[in-house]
């Protein structure tokens, strides 16, 4: 269970009595449906007496229902709706190999190198050179087969059609790598893009890798040959590898100092993957082929020929690990564009849950001069928190927002999401859309990111609870009531297990 912060939690413990007793068996009575307070509504006084002893009460509620319902892996019990938490590294990797040093030391030095962006400064351009330096060893099937399991709910890797079979040993043949901390990264070679501009060089890291492999660092490269990012409005590209590796190579994007960038989620905005309902999630991830969602890919090649400098950054919180899964995809389905995912660093759950601020302030700090379209999906809790943020903290470098709510195309997505943050922001900045097709002739350089099509229903508070509790949309600005929320509860409504972990979750937002 994620350590207990020090905000206020959410839901009052006679909803959350009522909530643990009806999980397994969805038979709701109302308890005190007249004082009962709306969850929805934030109330940063309240204090509650034992809180830790109500949540270990709750865990070990949810610990009785995941046993009830069989083979739910512990990140579930987590209760934070991503299932790649916790991956193996280093020495654990080892261990349940079982490789000795020699056998280890036989295995060749492999580097990921995220698709870097690099901005222009009075030294000329200088690249993020980010990514990982890990080996990977030989694993036969048998063993992978039974790794792969472990990521899967109700199936096994032998169940699966053949091809998927393979994918799914793939992914945890990505998974199950063993970094190399405190090493020194092999010189990383740039080249001229495809008989582009620019000249071939070396560049050495000026440090040795964190203790879990990764590597982050701007450096200034040799700029002859490329334009200035001050005089043109252009994207230049330049072939990067780390040398020593087979596979470490990477395209770096020179990024104007002036233009716009998408900054685009992946998960469930550019490809299915509902990661709200972790046995599909799963499947999705590690095992089907992936599907773009809607026609994303032609909203985003719109957006590419129709605004033709535009720099595209895919920044997503997936683990490092399964980076180039999705680089394949990407560069297959959408205009080519930089990377980033989540170090692996940031490991715990608190950390998972800032790594997309640290990712975007970096971002902003790199291109304070441009302007950025940010795009997601409203089943991420630090997208609902961040993207609204970074309009409050930098509004004149944030154009547009577009966040497709997932509920209305998808009713498995029991995930709560608030509203909260975008009381303040005005309309024409932002847009909830349902279909991809929504985002279809908006005027982004003209300033305006909404449809006026599109009813909005926000109600600046918590949305998307079970029973439609806090769905009443706002007057006039004002926090929803809540005589919806008790009469709900006298409904019997089918609560899953996942809408009641997702409510676990939001309390320890
Ligand atoms: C596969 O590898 C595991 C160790 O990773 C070993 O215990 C097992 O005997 C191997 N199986 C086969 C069929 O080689
Ligand atoms: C662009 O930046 C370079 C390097 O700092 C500088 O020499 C040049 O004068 C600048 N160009 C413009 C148009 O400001
Ligand atoms: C996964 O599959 C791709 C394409 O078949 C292959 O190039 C890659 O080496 C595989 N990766 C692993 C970790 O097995
Ligand atoms: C990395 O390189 C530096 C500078 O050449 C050297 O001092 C250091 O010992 C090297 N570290 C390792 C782990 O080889
Ligand atoms: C490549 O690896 C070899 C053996 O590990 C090492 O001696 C050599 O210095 C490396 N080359 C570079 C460019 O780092
Ligand atoms: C740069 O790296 C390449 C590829 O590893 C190597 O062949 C070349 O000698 C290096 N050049 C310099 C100047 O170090
Ligand atoms: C890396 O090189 C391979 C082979 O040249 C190419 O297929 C792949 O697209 C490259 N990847 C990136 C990220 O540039
Ligand atoms: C992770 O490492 C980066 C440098 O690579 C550092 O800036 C960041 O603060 C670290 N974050 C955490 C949570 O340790
Ligand atoms: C370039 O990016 C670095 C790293 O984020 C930042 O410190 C620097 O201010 C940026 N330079 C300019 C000119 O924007
Ligand atoms: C999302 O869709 C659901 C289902 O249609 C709806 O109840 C909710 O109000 C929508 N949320 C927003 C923010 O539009
Ligand atoms: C808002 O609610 C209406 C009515 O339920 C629905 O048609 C519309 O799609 C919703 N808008 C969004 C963005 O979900
Ligand atoms: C793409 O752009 C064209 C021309 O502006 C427009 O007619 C078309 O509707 C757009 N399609 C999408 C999917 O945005």
């Amino acid at each position: 269970m994620a350590r207990l912060t020090t905000r206020s939690l959410l839901l009052p413990a006679s909803l959350l009595a009522a909530l643990v007793t009806a999980a397994p068996n969805p038979v709701l009575e109302a308890r005190d449906p007249l004082i009962t307070p709306s969850p929805a509504r934030r109330d940063a006084t309240k204090t509650y007496k034992n809180r830790r002893d109500l949540l270990d009460g709750i865990q070990s509620d949810v610990d009785g229902i995941l046993s009830s319902l069989g083979n739910v892996p512990s990140y579930v019990a987590s209760g934070v709706p991503d299932y790649f938490q916790n991956l193996p590294t280093g020495d654990s990797v080892v261990s349940s190999l079982g490789l000795s040093d020699e056998q280890l030391a036989a295995v060749p030095t492999q580097a990921l190198n995220i698709p870097p962006y690099a901005n222009f400064t009075d030294q000329g351009w200088n690249v993020r050179f980010h990514g990982n330096i890990y080996k990977q060893p030989t694993i036969n099937q048998s063993k992978l087969n039974d790794l792969a399991n472990v990521f899967l709910i109700d199936t096994s890797v032998e169940e699966l059609p053949a091809d998927q079979a393979d994918e799914a040993r793939n992914v945890t043949a990505s998974i199950f790598v063993v970094q190399q901390g405190d090493v020194n990264v092999s010189a990383i070679r740039v080249e001229p893009f495809e008989n582009g501009p620019g000249e071939g060089q070396n560049i050495t890291l000026p440090y040795e890798t964190t203790p879990e492999g990764d590597f982050d660092a701007f450096l200034p490269i040799n700029s002859n040959g490329l334009r200035n990012g001050n005089e043109t409005q252009e994207i230049q590209k330049l072939a990067t590898w780390v040398t020593n590796t087979t596979e470490g190579n990477a395209t770096a994007y020179l990024v104007p100092n002036e233009g716009l960038t998408v900054v685009s989620d992946i998960d469930d905005i550019l490809r299915i993957t509902k990661i709200y309902d972790p046995k599909e999630g799963l499947l999705n991830s590690f095992a089907r082929p992936y599907v773009a969602w809607e026609n994303m890919p032609d909203i985003y090649a719109n957006w590419s020929q129709s605004l033709p400098n535009t720099h595209f950054h895919y920044l997503t919180t997936l683990p490092e690990q399964v980076t180039r899964n999705y680089e394949e995809f990407i560069y297959d389905t959408y205009p080519a564009g930089s990377f980033d995912t989540r170090p692996l660093n940031f490991s715990d759950v608190s950390a998972t849950l800032s790594i997309r601020q640290f990712l975007l302030t970096k971002l902003f700090e790199t291109f304070p001069q441009r302007k950025f379209i940010l795009v997601a999906d409203t089943s991420n809790s630090d997208v609902m928190r961040d993207y609204p943020g970074l309009y409050h903290s930098n509004p004149d470098q944030v154009q547009c927002i577009f966040l497709r709510n997932t509920t209305a195309t998808d009713s498995s997505d029991r995930f709560p999401y608030n509203t909260d943050s975008f009381k303040d922001i005005p309309q024409e900045k932002y847009m909830f859309f349902v279909n991809a097709d929504d985002l279809t002739n908006i005027n982004i350089a003209g300033n305006t990111c909404y449809n006026t099509s599109i009813p909005q229903n926000l109600t600046f508070g918590y949305q998307g609870l079970p029973f439609g509790i806090g769905d009443q949309p706002a007057v006039n600005g004002s926090a929803n009531n809540d005589t919806g929320a008790a009469a709900a509860l006298g409904v019997n409504t089918g609560l899953t297990f996942f809408a009641f972990v997702s409510m676990l979750f939001w309390q320890l937002l």
